[in-house]
C-alpha cells in the first residue's frame, strides 16, 4: 500500500493505483475526457492535469501511478487555466456543428467545455473535411468530430477482442478507421459507440430518431442470451428506438449486437397484433380476445372430455418470464390436468442440469459470472461463446488479459477466442468424452489429487484418449499442467457438450473435471453452463419440465418429454398441443417430423410475439408481449433474478402472456385471475420451497463430499463428413431473424465449409450445396472458411429460410451428412 497526500488530505491506496483513483478514494473529482475506467488509460487529452510538489510540469492523473509521500494538488488557478487551454485547443480542430450533431445532449466534450467554462476559443485553423463513413453497417463514423481519445479503440481491442478499428495515419491526418480502410467488418456490438464521447461514432438505426432528452428510459434486462445484461430501453412515441447500458451495471455497460441492436424486431411487421382463429377454410382471421380465449378453453376441455387430459401436451418457452412459466405449468398441470409439458431445454440444458444436480448438487452455475474475471485458469469446453453468450466471452477476455488467466480452449470450431488460448484443443467432433477423459487422466498424472475413484474408472491411457479425441497427447498434458498450476479455475461448457452425441457421458465428465480441479465453492472461478436463451434456467426452476415441479421438486409420475410428445402426435395419442414462444418447425431437431405432426393435430394453439412458421399452422394464435412490453423476472444460470420494466405497450391488442395464462386459469377453475407479476412471484416463493424467496433467488450450494461420476466409455466418433448446427454470432435464437438491424449484418443462412472439403467436392465460395442427412436434405450457400475444420461443416440454426435443425434427428447437434453441388 502507498500513502500520499491529495489537496492536503492523506490517502492510502494499493501500489500501482493512479493519482486519479487515489483522488476518487477521497471523493475528489478530477476532470477527465479520454479516461474510461474499464480500459487502460490513454493519457491523450491532458484534461486531468494535476500538480505534484517538486515537479515543474503538470502530470496527467489518469495514467500517473502514485508514489509514497507525494503531494498532489488537483485545483489551482494554473490548473484551471491549463485545462481551459487544452479544451480551447481541442476545439480548434473540432467542427462546432453542435446544433446538428448526433451527439447533442449527450456529448462529453460539450459537457467538459461547459464545466470548465470554455466559452470561446481564440485560435482558428483551416479545417480539412474528412469523408464520413456512411458505408459501414449499423455504425456511422464522422472523423471530423473525433478528439482522438481512443476510447473506442480500447473498448474494441481490450473488451470485445475484435481489433476492428485503430488509430490510422499520422499528424493532422490521424483518424479512427478500419486498419485497411475497407468498410467495417466486426462484431457490430456497438460498444465503441457507447464509449465515444462525441458524435463521431453513432448508431445508424438511431440516427434522426430523436434527441436524447426526448426519450423516456426504462431500466431492464436483455432478453436474448443467458448472460442477462442490464440495459435501458429508450422509448419515444411508444417505440423502442435504442438500447444502451451504463458502465455501472453488472455487465460494465458492455453489450453485444443482439442486446444493442436486436430490439428492432419489436417494431417489425411480423409482430402478432391480435389473436387469430382459423376458419373452416383454414384461413387465420383476427379475433377478439374473449372469443379466442373462450375457444382455447372450450376446445381444450373438449379434447380432455373426449380423449382424456393425457391427449393434451404443452411446449414452454425459455423466452417468457418466470411468472409466466409458473402460471403456464400450473394451467397445464392443475387446470387442464396434463403432466405432458416440456421445452427445447430437453435437447441439452435440462438433462445436463439433472446430471449436475445428481453429481454436484447444482441447478445451474456454481457462482456468479463475475467470478470468471478473477479465475487463474479458464477452461472452455465445446462452445462458441461469442455466438452463444457473448457477455461470457467478454468475461473470459478480461480474465485472460487483466488477470493473466491461462485459457484452455477445447473446440473444433473456428472461434474468435482462439487468439487468446494458451492451450487449444481442436478435438474431433463427437469425441467430447474421449477428450475429457484424456484431460482428466492427464490431470491425475500431473498431480491432481483426490480422484482415486476416478482414476480407477479411467481405464485408457492419455495416449489412447488423445488418439480417439484427435489431439496430441502433449497438448493434453500441457493443458493439464496449466490447470494444475492455477489456484482457481473457471469451467464453461456449452452446446457442443450438452448436445454432443454422448451428452450424458460428456456432462458427467465435466462434473468430474469440476471436482478434480476444485473449482467449486471458491471466491474465484466456478462451473458455468452456457446457454443461448435468456430464461432457460428460470423456466426449469418454474417446473416447465415433464419430471420437475417448481423449485426442482420431483413429480410423482413423469409426463411425456418432447420426443414422446412428438411420437404421441405422430401416433394420434396427443391431439392438442399448446406451444408458447417456440418455433419447432424452424429450430427443433427433426423439424420436418414436427411439422408433419403439428399438421395432424386436432388443436394447435400457438402463443407467440411473432408470426413464425409454427404459428402459421395454428388453429388458434394468441398474441403475447415481448420482454420490453411487460413486467416480470428472468433468472440467469448463475442465479441472478432480475426484473423487467415495462417500457412500451404491446402492439395492437397483444397482451402480456401472464394475463393470457391467468385468464385461461380463471376460465378453467372458475376463480379470479391473478395477474400481477409480484403476486405470482409470492406464490412462486411458496411453491419452490424458498428457492425463490421474497428477498430474491437463493443459489443452491454444491453438495459437500460430492462423489465422482463413473466415467463413460469413450466411443469412437463417426467417420465422414459431419454437420454441426450452431448459432451465428450476429443472431440469438430465431428472434433476431425478425430484427432488421441484425439482418443488415447477417441476412441469410449458409453452411461453413473448410477449404479442404470445398476442394474435394469441387465447391466454390457462395455456390449452392446440398446437404443430406438421415433426417432430410437442405440446400444452402457454401461459405468457405479458412479456419474451419476439415470434415466438419457448421450451419447456423437462426434463419427462417434455412431450418438447419431439420437435418438433425435427435438432440445431438452433430449429424453425419453427405455434401454435393446443389
Ligand atoms: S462495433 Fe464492437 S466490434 Fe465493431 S468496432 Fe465497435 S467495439 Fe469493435
Ligand atoms: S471516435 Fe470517439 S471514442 Fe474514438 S477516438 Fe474519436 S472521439 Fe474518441
Ligand atoms: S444477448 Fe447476452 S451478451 Fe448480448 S447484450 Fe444480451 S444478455 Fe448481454
Ligand atoms: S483523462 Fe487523463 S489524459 Fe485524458
Amino acid at each position: 500500500m502507498v500513502t500520499l497526500t491529495i489537496d492536503g488530505r492523506d490517502v492510502t491506496v494499493p501500489e500501482g493505483a493512479t493519482i486519479l483513483e487515489a483522488a476518487r478514494e477521497l471523493g475528489i473529482i478530477i476532470p477527465t475526457l479520454c479516461w474510461l475506467q474499464k480500459v487502460s488509460p490513454t493519457g491523450a487529452c491532458r484534461v486531468c492535469a494535476v500538480e505534484v510538489e517538486g515537479v515543474a510540469r503538470t502530470m496527467t492523473a489518469c495514467n500517473t501511478p502514485v508514489k509514497a509521500g507525494i503531494k498532489v494538488t488537483t485545483q489551482s488557478e494554473r490548473l484551471t487555466a491549463t485545462r481551459k487551454k487544452i479544451m480551447e485547443l481541442m476545439l480548434v480542430n473540432h467542427p462546432l456543428d453542435c446544433p446538428v450533431c448526433d451527439a447533442a445532449g449527450e456529448c462529453d466534450l460539450q459537457d467538459a467545455c461547459y464545466g470548465m467554462e470554455v466559452a470561446k476559443q481564440e485560435y482558428s485553423a483551416l479545417l480539412e473535411r474528412r469523408p464520413i463513413r456512411y458505408d459501414w453497417k449499423l455504425l456511422e463514423s464522422d472523423p471530423n468530430r473525433c478528439i482522438l481519445c481512443e476510447k473506442c479503440v480500447k473498448v474494441d481491442h481490450e473488451i470485445v477482442g475484435c481489433d476492428a478499428i485503430a488509430v490510422v495515419n499520422k499528424g493532422e491526418a490521424t483518424i479512427i478507421d478500419t486498419v485497411d480502410g475497407k468498410p467495417l467488418d466486426c462484431d457490430f456490438c456497438g460498444n465503441c459507440i457507447a464509449a465515444c464521447p462525441t458524435g463521431t461514432l453513432i448508431s445508424k438505426p438511431f440516427k434522426f430518431r430523436g434527441r436524447p432528452w426526448t426519450f423516456k428510459t426504462s431500466p431492464s434486462v436483455c432478453a436474448f442470451c443467458s448472460v442477462g445484461c442490464q440495459i435501458e430501453y429508450h422509448v419515444r412515441d411508444g417505440r423502442v428506438e435504442r438500447v444502451t447500458s451504463d458502465d455501472s451495471t453488472f455487465n460494465n455497460g458492455n453489450l453485444c449486437i443482439n442486446g444493442r441492436f436486436g430490439y428492432s424486431y419489436l417494431n417489425g411487421a411480423e409482430r402478432l397484433k391480435t389473436p387469430l382463429l382459423k376458419d373452416a377454410a383454414g384461413k387465420q382471421l383476427p379475433a377478439q380476445w374473449d372469443v379466442a380465449l373462450a375457444a382455447v378453453a372450450d376446445r381444450l376441455k373438449g379434447v380432455v372430455a373426449a380423449s382424456g387430459a393425457g391427449a393434451v401436451a404443452a411446449i414452454g418457452s425459455p423466452r417468457i418470464t418466470n411468472e409466466e412459466s409458473y402460471l403456464f405449468q400450473k394451467l397445464m398441470r392443475e387446470a387442464v390436468g396434463t403432466p405432458n409439458i416440456d421445452s427445447e431445454a430437453c435437447f441439452g440444458y435440462a438433462p445436463a442440469q439433472r446430471i449436475m444436480m445428481d453429481v454436484l448438487g447444482l441447478y445451474g452455475a456454481s457462482a456468479t459470472i463475475d467470478q470468471i474475471d478473477t479465475a487463474k485458469a479458464v477452461i472452455i469446453l465445446g462452445s462458441d461463446l461469442k455466438a452463444e453468450a457473448t457477455g461470457l466471452e467478454y468475461r473470459v477476455i478480461k480474465a485472460v488479459t487483466k488477470n493473466d488467466a491461462k485459457l484452455i480452449l477445447a473446440t473444433n470450431r473456428d472461434v474468435k477466442l482462439k487468439k487468446y488460448a494458451n492451450s487449444h484443443l481442436p478435438y474431433t467432433p463427437g469425441a467430447e468424452v474421449a477428450l475429457l477423459n484424456g484431460l482428466l487422466k492427464a490431470l491425475l498424472e500431473a498431480g491432481a489429487t483426490g480422484g482415486e475413484v476416478l482414476a480407477a474408472g479411467l481405464t485408457g491411457s492419455v495416449t489412447d484418449y488423445a488418439a480417439v479425441a484427435g489431439v496430441k497427447e502433449a497438448q493434453l498434458r500441457e493443458a493439464a499442467k496449466l490447470i494444475t498450476a492455477s489456484s482457481s479455475v473457471a469451467i464453461l461448457y456449452g452446446a457442443d457438450v450438452m448436445r454432443s452425441v454422448d451428452a450424458a457421458g460428456a456432462v458427467a465428465a465435466v462434473a468430474n473435471l469440476a471436482l478434480l480441479t476444485g473449482c467449486l465453492g471458491k471466491e474465484a472461478g466456478g462451473l458455468f453452463p452456457v446457454d443461448e436463451k435468456n430464461n432457460t434456467q428460470g423456466m426449469l426452476d418454474m417446473g416447465v419440465a415433464p419430471n420437475l415441479l417448481p423449485g426442482g421438486k420431483p413429480v410423482t409420475t413423469a409426463g411425456k418429454d418432447l420426443w414422446q410428445i412428438l411420437e404421441g402426435m405422430e401416433q394420434g395419442a396427443i391431439k392438442a398441443l399448446y406451444v408458447v414462444g417456440s418455433d419447432p418447425v424452424t429450430s427443433f431437431p427433426a423439424a420436418h417430423r414436427f411439422r408433419k405432426a403439428l399438421e395432424k393435430l386436432e388443436l394447435l394453439i400457438v402463443q407467440d410475439i411473432l408470426m413464425t412458421p409454427t404459428a402459421r399452422l395454428a388453429h388458434i394464435v394468441l398474441a403475447g408481449a415481448a420482454a420490453a412490453e411487460k413486467e416480470g423476472t428472468f433468472t440467469t444460470p448463475d442465479h441472478r433474478l432480475q426484473s423487467l420494466t415495462k417500457a412500451i405497450e404491446p402492439p395492437g391488442t397483444a397482451r402480456a402472456d401472464l394475463r393470457i395464462f391467468a385468464d385461461l386459469l380463471a376460465r378453467f377453475q372458475g376463480v379470479a385471475a391473478t395477474i400481477a407479476a409480484p403476486a405470482v412471484m409470492a406464490e412462486i416463493g411458496q411453491a419452490t420451497g424458498g428457492l425463490y424467496a421474497a428477498a430474491g433467488k437463493q443459489a443452491p450450494t454444491p453438495k459437500a463430499g460430492a462423489a465422482y461420476a463413473a466415467p463413460a466409455t469413450a466411443s469412437t466418433p463417426a467417420a465422414g463428413s459431419l454437420l454441426l448446427v450452431g448459432t451465428n454470432m450476429y443472431h440469438n435464437g430465431t428472434t433476431t431473424a425478425y430484427s432488421e438491424n441484425n439482418l443488415t449484418v447477417a441476412a441469410a443462412g449458409y453452411v461453413e465449409v473448410s477449404p479442404t472439403d470445398a476442394a474435394k467436392a469441387g465447391i466454390a465460395d457462395g455456390a449452392a450445396v446440398k446437404l443430406t442427412s438421415s433426417a432430410g436434405s437442405i440446400t444452402a450457400h457454401a461459405r468457405i472458411t479458412a479456419g474451419a475444420t476439415a470434415g466438419l461443416m457448421v450451419m447456423p440454426g437462426n434463419f427462417r429460410d434455412l431450418p438447419a435443425a431439420a437435418l438433425l434427428h435427435s438432440a445431438a447437434n452433430l449429424v453425419p451428412v453427405t455434401i454435393e453441388k446443389g
